[in-house]
Parts: structure tokens; sequence; C-alpha cells
């Protein structure tokens, strides 16, 4: 086997590219990361935020629930305060409501302007019923979403807020 000296051009060659590839990582990792961080800060749906409401307070009648956590995107932490309406159904379950409307996202009140076991949209009329179901002729098309749930030490903890499928 013959040894194949390294003419100096190759050596520089050889030695720029290395170099050079080196400080192009180091400048792409923050973007790269700053990019990404925000989608990754989030948790995803394992995340559950703790909430004053004992659970063995909850009725059959949906019950205002406001719960604040702390939010990172990238370097920057917010409090973000979120809203549920919360009750438990004729099977004892616990049933978490977005107040999102589902129309163009106006808040919904539970019995709003006299709509009797209804979720009222004031900003166009939308009504849902008590399961969140959207209620035909009414601007919204889609149900309300429902916050995954648990409980912990007898107080309720929310997840991410779902589209329901229900017909
Ligand atoms: S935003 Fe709720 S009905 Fe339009």
């Amino acid at each position: 086997m013959s040894k194949q000296p390294v003419s100096r051009r190759q050596f520089l060659n050889y030695t720029l590219t290395g170099v050079g590839g080196f400080m192009a990582a180091g400048m792409l990792m923050p973007m790269v990361r700053f990019a990404i961080d925000p989608v990754l800060a989030h948790g995803g749906k394992g995340e559950y935020h703790t909430t004053k409401q004992k659970v063995d307070e909850l009725s059959t009648k949906p019950t205002r629930v406001d719960f604040s956590y702390e939010q990172k995107d990238a370097w920057y932490t917010s409090e973000v305060t979120q809203t549920a309406w919360v009750y438990k159904n004729e099977k004892g379950e616990i049933v978490a409501l977005s107040p999102v409307c589902k129309h163009l996202g106006c808040t919904v009140d539970w019995e709003g302007s006299g709509h009797k076991s209804q979720f009222y949209c004031p900003c166009h009329g939308g009504l849902y019923e008590k399961s969140g179901k959207n209620v035909p002729g009414t601007p919204p098309t889609r149900p309300l979403d429902r916050y995954q749930t648990k409980v912990k030490d007898g107080f309720l903890q929310l997840g991410k807020p779902e589209p329901q499928d229900i017909a």
C-alpha cells in the first residue's frame, strides 16, 4: 500500500471544510432550537393543570372554573388564564367544556341571556346543549371542545381541550 502525500492545497481544503462546517453547525443549532422550542415547550398531550375546584363539590349544573399556569415560549414566560365549564353527567363522569365558541371564538356562557339549560354565545346568538353539542340553525357548526380531566388529591386537573364527536 502506497502512501499518498497530502498536498498543501488538499490539507487546506480539508481543514477549512471542517472548520467551516463546525462554525455553520454552531450558528444553525440555536436557530433550529429557537424555531422548534415553542412546539416542545407546550408539553403536548400529557400536560395537566391543577385547578382550585374540588371534585366532590361539582354538581350536574355547569360551574365556571378559571385556572392559570405558566407558559414558556422560547425565552419568554407568561401566565395564561383559561376557563372551563365543568359538571358531572348522569353517569357521574366529569365533563369539562371549553368556553370558546366554535363559530368565531367568542366566549359562551351557561344559560346566558335566559337560554335555559344551554350555553349561549353573545356574539352571534350561537347555542349549544349541555353536552356541548351545537344547536342546529345557530352559527356554530361543531360542538364545544372538551378538556381531558384527572383528579389529584380531590382537586380537578385539566388537560388539553379536544374536539368532541357528538352526533
Ligand atoms: S362567535 Fe359565537 S356565535 Fe359567532
